[in-house]
Protein backbone atom coordinates (compact mmCIF):
# COMPACT_ATOMS: atom_id res chain seq x y z
CA UNK A 1 0.00 0.00 0.00
CA UNK A 2 1.49 3.12 -1.24
CA UNK A 3 -1.53 5.75 -1.43
CA UNK A 4 -2.43 7.13 1.66
CA UNK A 5 -4.20 10.01 1.09
CA UNK A 6 -7.89 10.59 1.32
CA UNK A 7 -8.19 7.24 3.32
CA UNK A 8 -9.18 5.85 6.64
CA UNK A 9 -6.93 4.78 9.64
CA UNK A 10 -8.19 3.16 13.30
CA UNK A 11 -6.02 3.06 16.16
CA UNK A 12 -6.12 1.32 18.68
CA UNK A 13 -4.56 2.37 21.92
CA UNK A 14 -4.05 5.60 19.74
CA UNK A 15 -4.07 7.84 22.92
CA UNK A 16 -0.43 6.78 23.91
CA UNK A 17 3.15 5.79 22.88
CA UNK A 18 3.27 3.83 19.35
CA UNK A 19 -0.56 4.29 18.58
CA UNK A 20 -0.41 8.09 18.66
CA UNK A 21 2.70 7.84 16.60
CA UNK A 22 1.15 5.82 13.94
CA UNK A 23 -1.49 8.25 14.55
CA UNK A 24 0.22 11.11 13.74
CA UNK A 25 2.12 9.77 10.81
CA UNK A 26 -1.15 9.10 9.29
CA UNK A 27 -1.96 12.28 9.92
CA UNK A 28 1.01 13.48 8.00
CA UNK A 29 0.41 11.43 4.62
CA UNK A 30 -3.13 12.99 4.60
CA UNK A 31 -5.72 10.37 6.10
CA UNK A 32 -8.80 10.75 8.02
CA UNK A 33 -7.53 9.77 11.74
CA UNK A 34 -9.92 6.89 13.96
CA UNK A 35 -8.06 6.80 17.75
CA UNK A 36 -9.78 4.15 20.50
CA UNK A 37 -8.65 4.26 23.45
CA UNK A 38 -9.76 3.35 27.18
CA UNK A 39 -8.15 6.82 28.34
CA UNK A 40 -10.42 9.60 27.94
CA UNK A 41 -7.92 12.61 29.22
CA UNK A 42 -5.50 11.47 27.12
CA UNK A 43 -7.71 10.76 23.85
CA UNK A 44 -8.59 13.97 24.32
CA UNK A 45 -5.07 15.44 24.21
CA UNK A 46 -4.45 13.15 21.63
CA UNK A 47 -6.90 14.14 19.45
CA UNK A 48 -5.98 17.38 19.80
CA UNK A 49 -2.24 16.40 18.82
CA UNK A 50 -3.39 14.75 15.53
CA UNK A 51 -5.57 17.75 15.23
CA UNK A 52 -2.82 20.07 14.97
CA UNK A 53 -1.28 18.32 11.98
CA UNK A 54 -4.30 19.93 9.71
CA UNK A 55 -5.90 16.02 9.87
CA UNK A 56 -9.38 15.04 10.16
CA UNK A 57 -9.61 13.43 13.06
CA UNK A 58 -12.38 11.85 15.87
CA UNK A 59 -11.13 9.48 19.20
CA UNK A 60 -13.35 7.31 20.39
CA UNK A 61 -13.84 5.90 23.95
CA UNK A 62 -13.20 1.60 22.89
CA UNK A 63 -12.25 -0.64 25.41
CA UNK A 64 -10.68 -3.11 22.80
CA UNK A 65 -11.66 -6.48 25.67
CA UNK A 66 -15.42 -5.91 24.49
CA UNK A 67 -16.42 -7.03 21.13
CA UNK A 68 -19.48 -5.07 21.26
CA UNK A 69 -17.11 -1.87 21.51
CA UNK A 70 -14.83 -2.63 19.25
CA UNK A 71 -17.67 -3.06 16.76
CA UNK A 72 -18.79 0.95 17.68
CA UNK A 73 -15.61 2.02 16.89
CA UNK A 74 -16.29 0.33 13.37
CA UNK A 75 -19.36 2.20 13.47
CA UNK A 76 -18.47 5.38 14.18
CA UNK A 77 -15.47 5.53 11.94
CA UNK A 78 -17.48 4.71 9.04
CA UNK A 79 -19.99 7.29 10.43
CA UNK A 80 -17.48 9.65 10.13
CA UNK A 81 -15.45 9.06 7.15
CA UNK A 82 -16.67 5.93 5.11
CA UNK A 83 -14.79 3.01 4.44
CA UNK A 84 -11.96 2.67 6.77
CA UNK A 85 -8.41 1.04 4.87
CA UNK A 86 -5.94 0.97 7.48
CA UNK A 87 -6.50 -0.90 10.75
CA UNK A 88 -3.64 -0.78 13.58
CA UNK A 89 -4.91 -3.21 16.05
CA UNK A 90 -2.36 -1.93 18.41
CA UNK A 91 -3.70 -1.35 22.27
CA UNK A 92 -1.77 -3.61 24.77
CA UNK A 93 -0.66 -3.93 28.63
CA UNK A 94 2.22 -5.65 30.82
CA UNK A 95 0.70 -6.66 34.51
CA UNK A 96 3.03 -4.60 36.93
CA UNK A 97 1.46 -7.33 39.24
CA UNK A 98 3.11 -10.12 37.71
CA UNK A 99 6.37 -9.07 38.03
CA UNK A 100 9.01 -11.54 39.01
CA UNK A 101 6.10 -14.09 39.79
CA UNK A 102 6.04 -17.65 38.53
CA UNK A 103 3.36 -18.19 35.47
CA UNK A 104 1.98 -20.14 38.38
CA UNK A 105 1.80 -17.42 40.93
CA UNK A 106 0.59 -14.69 38.75
CA UNK A 107 -2.98 -14.53 39.70
CA UNK A 108 -5.25 -14.88 37.32
CA UNK A 109 -6.96 -11.81 37.18
CA UNK A 110 -3.76 -10.78 35.44
CA UNK A 111 -3.92 -13.50 32.96
CA UNK A 112 -7.38 -12.67 32.02
CA UNK A 113 -6.81 -8.84 31.61
CA UNK A 114 -3.25 -9.25 29.69
CA UNK A 115 -4.64 -11.95 27.64
CA UNK A 116 -8.20 -9.47 26.98
CA UNK A 117 -6.52 -6.96 25.83
CA UNK A 118 -3.04 -7.99 24.18
CA UNK A 119 -4.88 -10.94 22.72
CA UNK A 120 -8.64 -10.77 22.59
CA UNK A 121 -8.35 -7.03 21.94
CA UNK A 122 -6.40 -7.96 18.68
CA UNK A 123 -8.66 -10.91 17.88
CA UNK A 124 -11.78 -8.78 18.17
CA UNK A 125 -10.00 -5.79 15.86
CA UNK A 126 -9.88 -8.86 13.02
CA UNK A 127 -13.07 -10.25 13.49
CA UNK A 128 -14.52 -6.58 12.99
CA UNK A 129 -12.38 -4.95 10.38
CA UNK A 130 -11.47 -7.54 8.19
CA UNK A 131 -15.19 -8.69 6.79
CA UNK A 132 -15.53 -4.63 6.34
CA UNK A 133 -12.99 -4.26 4.48
CA UNK A 134 -13.54 -7.53 2.64
CA UNK A 135 -17.32 -6.31 1.76
CA UNK A 136 -15.77 -2.81 0.60
CA UNK A 137 -13.20 -4.34 -1.80
CA UNK A 138 -10.83 -1.63 -1.39
CA UNK A 139 -6.88 -1.93 -0.74
CA UNK A 140 -6.47 -2.16 3.09
CA UNK A 141 -3.85 -3.03 5.68
CA UNK A 142 -4.13 -4.93 8.92
CA UNK A 143 -0.90 -4.35 11.06
CA UNK A 144 -1.62 -6.10 14.47
CA UNK A 145 1.37 -5.00 17.43
CA UNK A 146 2.43 -8.21 18.96
CA UNK A 147 6.21 -7.56 20.77
CA UNK A 148 9.55 -9.27 20.73
CA UNK A 149 8.00 -10.91 23.15
CA UNK A 150 6.31 -12.95 20.53
CA UNK A 151 10.01 -13.96 19.03
CA UNK A 152 11.64 -14.59 22.53
CA UNK A 153 11.49 -17.58 25.20
CA UNK A 154 9.73 -16.08 28.11
CA UNK A 155 7.55 -12.99 28.93
CA UNK A 156 5.10 -14.77 31.28
CA UNK A 157 1.60 -13.39 30.65
CA UNK A 158 2.45 -10.91 27.97
CA UNK A 159 5.11 -13.24 26.36
CA UNK A 160 1.94 -15.93 26.21
CA UNK A 161 -0.10 -12.85 24.70
CA UNK A 162 2.24 -11.54 22.47
CA UNK A 163 3.00 -15.44 20.90
CA UNK A 164 -0.68 -15.73 20.39
CA UNK A 165 -0.95 -12.23 18.23
CA UNK A 166 1.91 -13.51 15.79
CA UNK A 167 -0.17 -16.59 15.60
CA UNK A 168 -3.41 -15.34 14.90
CA UNK A 169 -1.90 -12.89 12.22
CA UNK A 170 0.18 -15.36 10.56
CA UNK A 171 -3.07 -17.43 10.25
CA UNK A 172 -5.05 -14.38 9.38
CA UNK A 173 -2.46 -13.38 6.29
CA UNK A 174 -2.52 -17.05 5.03
CA UNK A 175 -6.53 -16.98 4.72
CA UNK A 176 -6.59 -13.49 3.21
CA UNK A 177 -4.38 -14.86 0.63
CA UNK A 178 -6.27 -17.85 0.24
CA UNK A 179 -9.50 -15.51 -0.43
CA UNK A 180 -7.45 -13.49 -3.07
CA UNK A 181 -8.68 -10.56 -0.52
CA UNK A 182 -7.14 -6.92 -1.20
CA UNK A 183 -5.85 -7.33 2.11
CA UNK A 184 -2.20 -7.58 3.16
CA UNK A 185 -1.29 -7.79 7.23
CA UNK A 186 1.54 -7.08 8.62
CA UNK A 187 2.61 -7.75 12.92
CA UNK A 188 4.65 -5.69 14.53
CA UNK A 189 7.15 -6.94 16.88
CA UNK A 190 9.19 -4.03 18.56
CA UNK A 191 11.85 -3.85 21.02
CA UNK A 192 11.79 -0.95 23.64
CA UNK A 193 10.05 1.72 23.06
CA UNK A 194 9.55 4.95 24.76
CA UNK A 195 5.85 4.67 25.91
CA UNK A 196 3.66 4.54 29.00
CA UNK A 197 3.08 0.88 29.33
CA UNK A 198 5.25 0.86 32.40
CA UNK A 199 1.88 1.81 33.77
CA UNK A 200 -0.28 0.56 31.83
CA UNK A 201 -2.16 -0.34 35.59
CA UNK A 202 -3.56 3.04 34.94
CA UNK A 203 -5.61 1.67 33.07
CA UNK A 204 -6.56 -1.83 34.46
CA UNK A 205 -10.58 -1.94 35.33
CA UNK A 206 -12.01 -3.18 38.09
CA UNK A 207 -10.34 -2.70 41.85
CA UNK A 208 -7.34 -4.58 40.94
CA UNK A 209 -5.13 -1.42 39.94
CA UNK A 210 -1.74 -0.33 40.73
CA UNK A 211 -0.11 -3.41 41.15
CA UNK A 212 3.39 -1.97 39.94
CA UNK A 213 5.46 -2.36 42.69
CA UNK A 214 8.42 0.35 42.07
CA UNK A 215 10.63 -0.86 44.45
CA UNK A 216 11.29 -4.19 42.26
CA UNK A 217 14.71 -3.56 40.47
CA UNK A 218 13.48 -5.30 37.36
CA UNK A 219 10.73 -2.51 36.77
CA UNK A 220 13.52 -0.33 37.50
CA UNK A 221 15.33 -2.02 34.85
CA UNK A 222 12.52 -2.62 32.33
CA UNK A 223 11.56 1.35 32.85
CA UNK A 224 15.27 2.53 32.33
CA UNK A 225 15.22 0.13 29.61
CA UNK A 226 12.03 1.86 28.27
CA UNK A 227 13.12 5.16 28.25
CA UNK A 228 16.40 3.98 25.99
CA UNK A 229 14.54 2.99 23.41
CA UNK A 230 13.32 4.03 19.99
CA UNK A 231 10.88 6.50 19.39
CA UNK A 232 7.04 6.15 18.84
CA UNK A 233 7.89 8.27 15.55
CA UNK A 234 10.62 6.15 14.45
CA UNK A 235 8.60 2.89 15.03
CA UNK A 236 5.88 4.80 12.67
CA UNK A 237 8.28 5.62 10.36
CA UNK A 238 9.65 1.99 10.05
CA UNK A 239 6.00 0.58 10.13
CA UNK A 240 4.99 2.87 7.08
CA UNK A 241 8.07 1.97 5.00
CA UNK A 242 8.03 -2.19 5.76
CA UNK A 243 4.14 -1.67 4.63
CA UNK A 244 5.54 0.03 1.22
CA UNK A 245 7.65 -3.31 0.70
CA UNK A 246 4.79 -5.14 1.96
CA UNK A 247 6.74 -6.88 4.84
CA UNK A 248 5.04 -9.32 7.27
CA UNK A 249 6.89 -9.34 9.96
CA UNK A 250 8.22 -5.54 11.35
CA UNK A 251 10.64 -5.53 13.58
CA UNK A 252 12.50 -2.16 14.04
CA UNK A 253 14.97 -3.65 16.52
CA UNK A 254 17.77 -5.44 14.70
CA UNK A 255 19.80 -5.40 17.60
CA UNK A 256 17.29 -8.09 18.93
CA UNK A 257 18.18 -10.41 15.89
CA UNK A 258 20.89 -12.78 17.45
CA UNK A 259 18.44 -13.07 20.39
CA UNK A 260 15.63 -14.61 17.90
CA UNK A 261 18.00 -16.38 15.78
CA UNK A 262 19.69 -17.92 19.34
CA UNK A 263 15.83 -19.16 20.30
CA UNK A 264 15.33 -20.70 16.82
CA UNK A 265 18.76 -22.32 17.07
CA UNK A 266 17.92 -23.93 20.57
CA UNK A 267 14.84 -25.44 19.53
CA UNK A 268 16.08 -27.13 16.25
CA UNK A 269 18.96 -28.56 18.37
CA UNK A 270 16.44 -30.11 20.95
CA UNK A 271 18.06 -27.92 24.08
CA UNK A 272 16.53 -26.16 26.64
CA UNK A 273 15.11 -22.98 26.76
CA UNK A 274 17.43 -19.89 25.55
CA UNK A 275 17.63 -17.06 28.73
CA UNK A 276 17.74 -13.34 28.36
CA UNK A 277 19.64 -11.75 30.87
CA UNK A 278 18.31 -8.43 31.22
CA UNK A 279 21.13 -6.93 33.73
CA UNK A 280 23.41 -7.57 30.83
CA UNK A 281 21.07 -6.15 28.43
CA UNK A 282 20.54 -2.95 30.74
CA UNK A 283 24.67 -2.60 30.49
CA UNK A 284 24.77 -2.73 27.57
CA UNK A 285 22.24 -0.22 26.48
CA UNK A 286 24.14 2.33 29.13
CA UNK A 287 27.13 1.60 26.93
CA UNK A 288 24.78 3.42 24.05
CA UNK A 289 23.27 0.02 22.04
CA UNK A 290 19.68 0.72 21.41
CA UNK A 291 17.17 -1.99 22.32
N1 LIG B 1 6.74 0.20 24.58
C1 LIG B 1 7.38 -0.88 24.24
O1 LIG B 1 8.57 -1.05 24.52
C2 LIG B 1 6.66 -1.98 23.47
C3 LIG B 1 7.43 -3.02 22.95
C4 LIG B 1 6.80 -4.02 22.23
C5 LIG B 1 5.44 -3.97 22.03
N2 LIG B 1 4.71 -2.95 22.56
C6 LIG B 1 3.27 -2.95 22.31
O2 LIG B 1 2.89 -1.73 21.73
C7 LIG B 1 1.50 -1.50 21.97
C8 LIG B 1 1.29 -0.06 22.42
O3 LIG B 1 1.85 0.10 23.72
P1 LIG B 1 2.73 1.38 24.14
O4 LIG B 1 4.07 0.89 24.45
O5 LIG B 1 2.55 2.45 23.16
O6 LIG B 1 2.05 1.72 25.55
P2 LIG B 1 1.22 2.98 26.07
O7 LIG B 1 0.80 2.61 27.44
O8 LIG B 1 1.99 4.24 25.90
O9 LIG B 1 -0.04 3.01 25.10
C9 LIG B 1 -1.03 2.00 25.15
C10 LIG B 1 -2.39 2.62 24.91
O10 LIG B 1 -3.37 1.55 24.96
C11 LIG B 1 -4.50 2.04 25.69
N3 LIG B 1 -5.27 0.91 26.23
C12 LIG B 1 -4.98 0.14 27.30
N4 LIG B 1 -5.95 -0.75 27.52
C13 LIG B 1 -6.88 -0.56 26.55
C14 LIG B 1 -8.11 -1.17 26.22
N5 LIG B 1 -8.61 -2.19 26.96
N6 LIG B 1 -8.82 -0.73 25.17
C15 LIG B 1 -8.34 0.32 24.42
N7 LIG B 1 -7.18 0.94 24.69
C16 LIG B 1 -6.45 0.51 25.74
C17 LIG B 1 -3.92 2.94 26.75
O11 LIG B 1 -4.87 3.84 27.28
C18 LIG B 1 -2.80 3.62 25.98
O12 LIG B 1 -3.27 4.82 25.38
C19 LIG B 1 1.08 -2.56 22.97
O13 LIG B 1 0.41 -3.61 22.30
C20 LIG B 1 2.39 -3.04 23.55
O14 LIG B 1 2.30 -4.35 24.05
C21 LIG B 1 5.29 -1.95 23.27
Amino acid sequence: MQDFKGKTAVITGGASGIGLGLAEHCAELGMNVVLGDIQQDTLDQAVEKVEQRQASVIGVITDTMVKTSVANLLREATTAYGNVHLVFNNAGVAAGNSAGKAVWEAPDEDWQWVMGVNFYGVLYGVQTFIPHMLEHGEESYVVNTASLAAVLPMGGSYGVSKHGVLSLTESMQSDLQQRGANIRAGVLCPGFVDTQIFAAERNRPGAEQNHTDPDDPQYEVVKAMLANGKSPAEIAEYVFDAMAAEQFYMLPHPAWDNFVSSRTEQILARQGVATMDMMTMLERSAKGEQF
